[in-house]
């Protein structure tokens, strides 16, 4: 045997492995999994590439071969069953695989990557909690507590690890430094039922001789305010508590555990306050420096105590940690009217401030954040009572560099306050926090608009992927909404590998489930009120696990989540009772309709008793689905005829025989539509030319809030009315997707509104800039216009279906699917069209060519091109008074025209028009007859004639 593990003469192809990952892991250390399932990705040059077997084998740490499959024969390659003994705490193997193709010819052998098991057992820790063992008045936040011990290392170490959590945050050091590039850990969970634990290999940290652990811990998620309207201190506790298990072993086979204890020192560091929602204070005179290094003198230090808690209730991370991914430099400094200095990032993040400075001893440095100015000041407003705000008082002995450790904040600007000398924007830097996943999808086209548009959905997702996944990032608020992230998972898939961290969060949904199986309007539940069943948002524990399944081919994630959909659904089935209408009690409904004043954003046009059986019908009908994959055929035959009983209700209730729908509303249509509620074909043409007419009598401006806005183009689309769609995505009048990027959004918003057209912030109490909700069309954008779409888990097999329109000239999705970059872009130049197709090996295709005879083309890996005479439709004829007010609405360019024309002259109508409210007209109705209607209109007539004429010229 070589060392590739051939036989001489053996031929080995071009194939190669490369990406040996455990479960979701990008790093697989310290994993909670005994039985992680394997992936690879395969690499060729050969087109149509399938596997037809694999072989795994695995090492121990001294080289030694532990196990080994032999040839299995099978097509599989993402999250193959663990084919060898389970992992036993701390275990440590490496593991390389090589596969073979139909042709029979082997890979090479890919890289060996390494797995290894945390503390899998609550007995497993010898370690407990410790807590400073001081009295702490708990009602306001208190300094930041430093623990620390000491200990001896003997010569000939040859692994170290350490196994931390807190009952607060956390930032542990060795001998003087940090031991990880992690911020916020252990993140935050459903504390009361899992606490993630880190494990950290500390090996090339310990030296000979004497040797000092530390920690400090703050506030956080566990005992920082928590919830809107003030929200509560200490929701999970309120004592700080530290548990280390730091573990040596030596080259003689023996281990020593340094744990935390009763041995442990503890004293008040230089963190005044520490609080998520309102900042850090920090006094850097009261430093103590050395404080984790050995040698330190800490007989002034106070004792700790034990503080009980159930261990059985850790777990290992199944995400990445949230860390730092980006330093922002200022893009300007400036001074308000007000006299404030004023730092402009250019751009809405997530994260905090790093300062370099240099000062005098006991100078205190202010600084607050915000995501807008409001006439040229800090507006803070948004944030309602979240003080976001940080200050740093100097040492004074030479140049001092600070970051806050235990908060973030939502920002695009910092207002700074007792800089010593001059502010330089080498000063100050904001540091981007977010969890640590693989960026796995982009999409771009030709216009820069759209571009910037999708770019403010990647900026929202990594503001409110923090750990868990936020509504926003800004205000007292901040919480794991249900909704928010039940209409976004499909396009947070496909922009970052997102599977480990919603995994963990389901786990804390169905923890968090009452008994009757209600799921809270947040995830961790910080409500204290018992929790009330909301439609679209406690779907959320059938959908998302559901999108993970179909974007990462992870049966496993429907298996574990199993109980808790039925437990969900089996309550709505309870509530509804035979009538299977769910028509009673509390609902968000379209929530954020733009219909809805400021004040009631819940007061949307569509019944939200449509909305709520519709999402019921949804669930149960998924569940079927979910019920069939694991194989359960009684549940399976239950949910589906619970769907079909929820189906005939919501019919016999909400549908006429023609196909209108209560509410008659977008979101009405786009509902039944897309959750397949309707009986027949002709009922479903007709609601969907109802569809489109509405969305044009809207004058193609969003009418749809929370629950109907991700799903409009997908509904417009699966009737045909791709015009509609695009003209919909590409409207530049309020409310729509792209009037916030005209307004210079960098972040997606919660309200279309949340800056008014005159530069104000909308006066409502929740007006974040930064909501990842009405982002979900990225979706739309991946699948649609670039084509991409999974057609089985996992994207094993492609739909690519790209789908030019609105005037666009190009556009390219590409995606990092389980099995490898897939990609479809499309570019229409002097009359021809070009599609470019890659297809990952080991998987396939279906494409269906735009302007085609929709016939799709199988095709398996490989990059594939396409060209061929394609002319873009444009509807080029001249406007004029004559023109119908439909023409003009299908027509964006001359209306926009109509619209500027009239605000210069009739302001008082434009207004009107702008909101969305438009007079009802005919279909028939010319705009000359329409103005012949109006009072004082007399200059218009003419002032329109020329604007629409120069746009022939
Ligand atoms: C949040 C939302 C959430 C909603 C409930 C708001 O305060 O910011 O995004 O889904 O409440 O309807």
């Amino acid at each position: 045997m070589t060392q590739h593990g051939l036989t001489p003469g053996e031929v080995v192809s071009d194939v190669t492995i490369s990406d040996v990952r455990f479960e979701h892991h990008r790093d697989a250390f310290g994993i909670g999994e005994t039985r992680p399932r394997l992936s690879w990705i395969i690499a060729t040059t050969a087109r149509g590439w399938r596997q037809a077997g694999y072989e795994v084998e695995a090492y121990r740490s001294d080289g030694q071969l532990c196990d080994r499959t032999g040839r299995v024969e099978s097509d599989q390659s993402v999250l193959v069953s663990w084919p060898f003994a389970p992992l036993s705490s701390r275990e440590h193997l490496t593991v390389r695989v090589r596969v073979w193709g139909l042709d029979e010819q082997p890979s090479e052998w890919s890289d060996f990557s390494p797995v290894e098991a945390g503390l899998l057992h609550a007995d497993d820790w010898a370690a407990q909690f410790i807590t400073p063992d001081w009295v702490e008045d708990t009602t306001r936040p208190q300094p930041c507590p430093l623990l620390r011990r000491e200990f001896d290392v003997r010569a000939g170490v040859t692994k170290a690890r350490l196994y931390v959590t807190a009952l607060g945050v956390y930032e542990a050091q060795l001998n003087g430094t940090t031991v990880c590039d992690h911020v916020l850990d252990p993140g935050w969970t459903s504390y009361n039922h899992r606490l993630r634990y880190q494990t950290f290999d500390v090996t090339s940290q310990l030296g000979e001789g004497r040797n000092a652990i530390g920690a400090i811990l703050g506030d956080g998620w566990y005992r920082g305010r928590l919830g809107f309207g003030g929200g509560r201190r200490n929701i999970y506790g309120d004592r700080l508590a530290l548990l280390a298990q730091l573990e040596i072993d030596y080259l003689d086979g023996t281990t020593e555990r340094i744990v935390t204890d009763e041995t442990w020192h503890a004293a008040r560091g230089p963190i005044l306050a520490s609080d998520i929602y309102d900042g850090e204070t920090y006094d850097a005179r009261l430093e103590l420096p050395g404080w984790s290094a050995p040698g330190y003198d800490d007989h002034e230090w106070v004792g700790v105590r034990r503080f009980d808690r159930n261990l059985a209730i850790l777990v290992a991370p199944t995400g990445p940690p949230v860390r730092r991914t980006e330093l922002v430099a200022p893009v300007a400094i400036t001074t308000s009217a007000s006299g404030h200095t004023i730092v402009d990032f250019g751009q809405n993040l997530v994260g905090r401030l790093r300062l370099t400075m240099y000062g005098e001893a006991g100078q205190t440095i202010t600084l607050r954040h915000a995501e807008v100015l409001e006439n040229g000041e800090l507006c803070t407003r948004p944030l309602r009572t979240a003080q976001a705000t940080d200050r740093y008082t100097l040492r004074g002995d030479g140049v001092e560099t600070w970051e806050p450790r235990f908060t973030f904040h939502g920002f695009r600007y910092a207002e700074v306050e007792g800089w010593p000398g001059e502010l330089q924007a080498h000063d100050i830097y904001a540091v981007v926090c977010h969890s640590d996943m693989e960026r796995t999808g982009w999409f771009e086209c030709s216009d820069p608009l759209l571009n910037r548009l999708h770019e403010n959905v990647v900026w929202s997702m990594r503001g409110n992927f923090l750990d868990v996944p936020t509504d926003c990032p800004q205000r007292d608020e901040r919480l794991g909404w249900t909704g928010d992230i039940q209409v976004f998972a499909p396009a947070a898939c496909f922009l970052y590998d997102s599977a480990g961290f919603l995994t963990s969060w389901l786990a804390d949904l169905a923890a968090e489930q009452d008994i009757a199986g209600v799921v809270p309007f947040v995830v961790p539940n910080v409500i204290p009120m018992p929790s009330i069943p909301a439609a679209a948002w406690g779907d959320a524990a059938v959908i998302v696990p559901w999108v993970l399944y179909q974007r990462f081919s992870d049966m496993g994630v429907l298996a574990t989540q199993f109980d808790s959909m039925c437990a969900w659904v089996d309550h709505i089935a309870t509530l509804t009772g035979e009538g299977r209408l769910w028509d009673k009690g509390f609902q968000f409904g379209d929530w954020l309709d733009p219909s809805a004043p400021p004040d009631k954003p819940g007061a949307a046009r569509t019944d939200p008793h449509v909305v709520a059986t519709a999402y019921f019908a949804h669930s149960a009908e998924l569940l079927g689905q979910v019920a069939d994959i694991l194989g359960r055929a009684d549940d399976q035959a239950h949910y589906l005829q619970l769907a079909a009983q929820v189906r005939d209700a919501f019919e016999a209730e909400y549908v006429t025989p023609a196909g209108r729908v209560l509410s008659d509303s977008e979101t009405a249509y786009a509902l039944v539509l897309q959750f397949g509620l309707l009986r027949d074909a002709e009922q479903r043409r007709h609601t969907g030319k109802r569809l489109a007419a509405l969305v044009r009598e809207s004058g193609y401006r969003i009418s749809t809030g929370f629950v109907g806005t991700p799903l409009v183009c997908d509904a417009l689309c699966s009737v045909g009315e791709f015009d509609a769609a695009f003209h919909l995505l590409t409207q530049r009048e309020c409310p729509s997707w792209l009037y916030p990027v005209t307004m210079g959004a960098t972040t997606i918003w919660e309200r279309w509104d949340s800056l008014l057209p005159d530069g104000s912030v909308n006066p409502g109490q929740m007006t974040s800039f930064n909501h990842y909700a009405f982002g979900a069309v990225a979706d739309w954008l991946h699948r649609t216009m670039g084509g991409l779409a999974p057609a089985a888990p996992g994207y094993r097999h492609l739909d690519v279906r790209p789908c030019p329109g609105g005037g666009l000239t190009r556009a390219r999705a590409r995606h990092i699917t389980p099995y490898g970059a897939a990609e479809c872009a499309w570019a229409i130049e002097a009359g021809q069209i070009e599609v470019v197709v890659v297809v990952p090996p080991n998987a396939t295709a279906s494409v269906t060519l735009p302007g085609g005879n929709a016939t799709s083309i199988e095709v398996g890996s490989g990059t594939h091109r396409w060209s061929y005479p394609y002319s873009i439709k444009r509807n080029l004829h001249p406007r004029s008074l004559d023109s119908t007010i439909n023409e003009f609405i299908d027509d964006p360019e001359a209306w926009t025209t109509v619209l500027t024309t009239m605000r210069q002259h009739l302001p008082s109508l434009a207004r009107h028009m702008d909101v969305g409210t438009m007079m009802q007209w005919n279909d028939n109705m010319t705009l000359g007859q329409m103005l012949s209607l109006l009072p004082h209109a007399d200059e218009l007539p003419t002032a329109l004639r020329a604007a629409l004429a120069a746009l022939e010229r």
